[in-house]
């Protein structure tokens, strides 16, 4: 069996085409960022149209040069939420024309299942059940992956999501938009002990994160600094010492909670090698494996809805043509295609 997957749920335009038996066979990633760098963040109607203007290209471009033609596809799986609705509607849009018109079904899939599983793309990977760290730009949860389909959220943040709080630091600190990627780098030219900052929610039971606060406390602080460029670097690496340690903190709480030994750290903020470091050091003395996609299916790519599009389609599911997203979806209102079929 093979699908084409479809992912337009935000920023990134993204196809990828799954085989059941070959695997991951092609893919191809086009960002949109420098059209939202002018405005500081992403503006969803120019995400909206430019996912008009990309997808149907980079389809066309990724089947040639797999040398696949549109009639060797059997199922089609896209976005369907959460994400921007605009953005959304144009993949579904698209995967919908298209499967009706070769006349094989669609799968509407959930971009954070997607995260969740990317990292079974791996040589390396984890088997059910795990417990999963998912920080993206929209999202951060501890999630406990029983089987696909069926995920329990054992945490996740009470404000903003990691990346995010990534970004509006870096953005504070004049690192440009989406800025988390830059702060990570300037971190490694900051030094330990000049600042710092308390980890958010610790003295609190349970799995959930905040960090709206510490964002605050890193504008005050540089504000109330000497704003040059060694003190900005310190204060990137106090900043992601703090996030890289309370992510940590509450993955290891999730794990004593659902006693699992295999973590998937997953989502845009899993590609920060400091984490990867410190997280490898933590758990490695824990006897917990952890499992990563690789840096390029961290953040947003079509292989991870491709591959929950193809797993889905396996145990027979499919959809029908109705022009469905959704922008919130969370997962507890995923169905299992293992239990029901
Ligand atoms: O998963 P993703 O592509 O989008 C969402 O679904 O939200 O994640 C994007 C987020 C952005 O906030 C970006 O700044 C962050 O992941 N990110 C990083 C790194 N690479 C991407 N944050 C910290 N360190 C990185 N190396
Ligand atoms: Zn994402």
């Amino acid at each position: 069996m093979r699908v084409l997957g479809i992912e337009t749920s935000c920023d990134e335009t993204a196809v990828a085409v799954m085989d059941s038996t070959q695997g991951l066979i092609g893919h191809r990633i086009y960002s949109q960022i420098p059209i939202h760098t002018l405005y500081g963040g992403v503006v969803p109607e120019l995400a909206s149209r430019d996912h008009c203007r990309k997808l149907l290209p980079l389809v066309q471009e990724l089947l040639e040069q797999i040398k696949c033609t549109v009639t060797e596809l059997d199922a089609i799986a896209y976005t369907a939420g959460p994400g921007l609705a605009g953005a959304l509607l144009v993949g579904s849009t698209f995967a919908q024309s298209l499967a009706w018109s070769l006349q094989i079904p669609t799968l509407a899939i959930n971009h954070l299942e997607g995260h969740i599983l990317a990292v079974m793309l791996e040589q390396e990977h984890p088997s059910f059940p795990f417990l999963a760290l998912l920080v993206s730009g929209g999202h951060t949860q501890l999630v406990a992956a029983r089987e696909l389909g069926r995920y329990e959220v054992l945490g996740q943040t009470l404000d903003d999501a990691c990346g995010e709080a990534f970004d509006k630091t870096a953005k504070l600190l004049g690192l440009g938009y989406p800025g988390g990627k830059a702060l990570a780098e300037l971190a490694k030219q900051g030094r330990p002990g000049h600042f710092q900052f308390g980890l958010p929610m610790m003295n609190r039971p349970g799995c959930d994160f905040s960090f709206s606060g510490l964002k605050t406390k890193v504008r005050q602080t540089w504000e109330n600094s000497n704003q040059c460029e060694q003190t900005k670097a310190d204060i990137a690496y106090a900043f992601q010492e703090t996030v890289v340690e309370t992510l940590i903190a509450k993955s290891e709480r999730a794990l004593s909670q659902c006693g699992y030994h295999d973590l998937a750290v997953v989502g845009g903020v899993g590609a920060n090698e400091r984490l990867r470091e410190h997280m490898q050091m933590t758990m490695n003395s824990k006897n917990v494996s952890v499992y990563y996609p690789r840096p390029s299916f961290c953040t947003d790519n079509a292989a991870m809805i491709a591959y929950v599009g193809l797993q889905r389609a396996l145990h027979g599911e499919q959809h029908g043509l109705t022009n469905y997203v959704r922008s919130r979806w969370p997962l507890f209102e995923l169905q299992s295609p293992v239990l029901e079929n």
